[in-house]
């Protein structure tokens, strides 16, 4: 990426900007001279961090909207084309996380998390890959997570969402092979934002959500095809990914004992 903003400065369509990883992320790349446009619910935050970013003196769209909406994503996909000819890299990060709890059992809101973690990326990815494909240029980022890899306690629903997104980002690659649009999967561990201020559990190698969006924006940088931080979780999470069952139930069981506060 340019260390200023010129015309050549790719251009990034962001989700989940308002907050969270998101928001670190486009600070980050701001600084780095990319053009940015923000998508998100809460508009009067984009409006907020777009005038933090560009005081740095780079070009910023806001595009409020939400990622469940499909025709949503469409306009913006098309007002971001209309003012900057054309997207060069998106970033779906947008998403949540709710607890899976067995004795509240609630199939509306898990099939909600499933709309807005897989479904939302998948609108996004809709509005810009015919384009893509016909430019035979592009970058597709999905935010997914470790926790992606292996049922874990407390997140059914989550994971489920999670190991969706590998799933179909990692199956599109191969698809893709050839046409000049690349796939990203970021998977990040615990990283301090507000969803995770919500959790009631000690999280272990937690990350700041600066040292996130620097991991996150090299990684994009070098078109890595995985961008998994930080590095000791994310070795554990893929050794307790090819162990057996049982032995898996074994660790998991006693790591999460310590997790849990009483
Ligand atoms: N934090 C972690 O430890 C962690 C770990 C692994 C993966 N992740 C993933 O990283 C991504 C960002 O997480 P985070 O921790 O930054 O979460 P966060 O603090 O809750 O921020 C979520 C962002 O997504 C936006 N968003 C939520 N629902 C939306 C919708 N329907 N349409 C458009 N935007 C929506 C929110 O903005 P509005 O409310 O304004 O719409 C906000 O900007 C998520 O996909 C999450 O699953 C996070």
């Amino acid at each position: 990426m340019a260390s200023s903003a010129h015309p050549a400065a790719p251009r990034i369509w962001l989700t989940g900007a308002s907050y969270g990883i998101g928001r670190s992320l486009a600070v980050e790349l701001a600084n780095c001279g990319a053009r940015l446009a923000l998508t998100a619910r809460s508009e009067d935050k984009l409006q907020e961090l777009a005038t933090e970013i560009e005081a740095v003196g780079v070009e910023v769209l806001v595009l409020p909207g939400d990622v469940t909406d499909r025709e949503s994503m469409q306009r913006v996909a098309d007002a971001m084309r209309d003012a900057w000819g054309g997207i060069d890299v998106l970033i779906a990060n947008a998403g949540t996380h709710v607890p899976t709890r067995v004795e509240a059992f609630d199939v509306d809101e898990y099939m909600d998390l499933m709309r807005l973690n897989y479904g939302g990326v998948l609108n996004c990815i809709e509005a810009v890959l015919p384009r893509m494909l016909e430019d035979g240029a592009g970058h597709i980022v999905g935010v997914s997570s470790l926790a992606g890899y292996r049922g874990v306690p407390g997140a059914a629903a989550y994971g489920a969402t999670k190991s969706a997104l590998i799933h179909f980002l990692e199956s599109m690659r191969f698809d893709l092979a050839g046409s000049g649009v690349d796939v990203t999967i970021v998977n990040p561990g615990f990283v301090r934002t507000p969803l995770t201020d919500r959790n009631d559990f000690d999280m272990p190698f937690l990350v700041e959500p600066d040292r996130a969006a620097r991991i996150i924006r090299r990684g994009i940088e070098r078109r890595r095809r995985e961008v998994s931080f930080p590095f000791p979780f994310n070795w554990f999470i893929k050794f307790l990914r090819v162990i057996p069952m049982p032995l898996y139930m074994l660790i998991m069981g006693m790591t999460w004992k310590r997790m849990k506060r009483d």
